[in-house]
């Protein structure tokens, strides 16, 4: 079975066990599930049952697909994604985006726990991603290209949606919540990274860092999504502050800042449907 078929098989499962048929769809980072709970009229599908889905292994990821209502909007959800570190092929990684993105879905927003590199930032700030540097050291388009998805060679030159960036602004502005803007660098981890590569990163115009999204940004521009995404700071990258980074604050940190976060997504989600 290629990925083709394997994506077309999970799609059709997803549309035996629900009649909606999701216009956006939102992908939650470590820490950040409990929007998942904020979902109307739902049906919750857990990752295992759905074929050749990936499961994740990582505390603080629940796995499943919830499909609902958000503000009226039908939306998909997906609490907890896998990641590149825990030893799934990119393609793997980004087979979610694949059905959901075969399921009809135009907007994807994404949300990650990041790594604070740009010393204006500080822990449990909220960053729109501007734009992207993929130093994981693969790309989740190598192999054959499936042009029933996209071209062989697709352009990235406004891989996050500047509407949707203006939509966020606005939103976050209305709300009264501070919205900062940067440059995610993502690379494989699993560890975190040494101050001496912070400063590598920050020298190469990285805001902040994490382990996540940019598989998931390309492929979706590759189906010619529209992708807007925001970081959530759960840390000061190493070397900046006199600690060291310990994943429980991570979480934590998420914990913090949940309440604005699901405001802003809140707030976006109807919006995103009509530009
Ligand atoms: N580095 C990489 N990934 C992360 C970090 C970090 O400091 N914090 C949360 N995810």
């Amino acid at each position: 079975m290629d990925q083709f078929e394997k994506v077309a098989a999970a799609r059709q499962y997803i549309e035996q066990r629900t009649d909606l048929r999701p216009h956006v769809a939102l992908v939650l980072g470590s820490g950040l599930g409990a929007f998942a709970d904020e979902v109307a009229d739902r049906t919750e599908i857990p990752y295992a049952e759905i074929p050749h889905w990936p499961r994740s292994t990582a505390v603080g990821h629940a796995g499943k697909l919830v499909i609902g209502r958000v503000e009226g909007v039908p939306t998909a959800v997906m609490a907890g994604r896998v990641h590149f570190y825990e030893g799934y092929a990119l393609q793997e990684v980004t087979f979610p985006v694949r059905v959901l993105g075969s399921l009809g879905v135009r907007s994807l927003i994404l949300t990650n726990a990041a790594g604070g590199i740009n010393t204006e930032l500080s822990q449990c700030a909220l960053v729109l991603i501007s734009d992207h540097l993929n130093l994981q050291g693969s790309n989740p388009l190598i192999g054959p290209n499936e042009d029933r998805w996209g071209p062989r060679f697709p352009d990235m030159s406004e891989a996050y949606d500047r509407r949707y960036r203006e939509a966020a602004r606005e939103v976050a502005a209305g709300l009264g919540i501070r919205l900062h803007e940067g440059v995610y660098a993502a690379l494989s981890g699993p560890s975190y990274e040494t101050p001496a590569e912070i400063r590598y990163l920050r020298a190469m115009g990285a805001d902040t860092v994490g382990m996540s999204t940019v598989p998931e940004v390309i492929v979706a521009n590759h189906m010619g999504l529209r992708v807007l995404a925001i970081s959530c700071v759960t840390n000061m990258a190493a070397g900046i502050l006199p600690q060291k980074i310990c994943h429980e604050e991570v979480l934590e940190a998420g914990e913090k800042v949940r309440g604005q976060l699901i405001a802003l997504l809140r707030g976006l989600i109807p919006g995103l449907q009509q530009s």
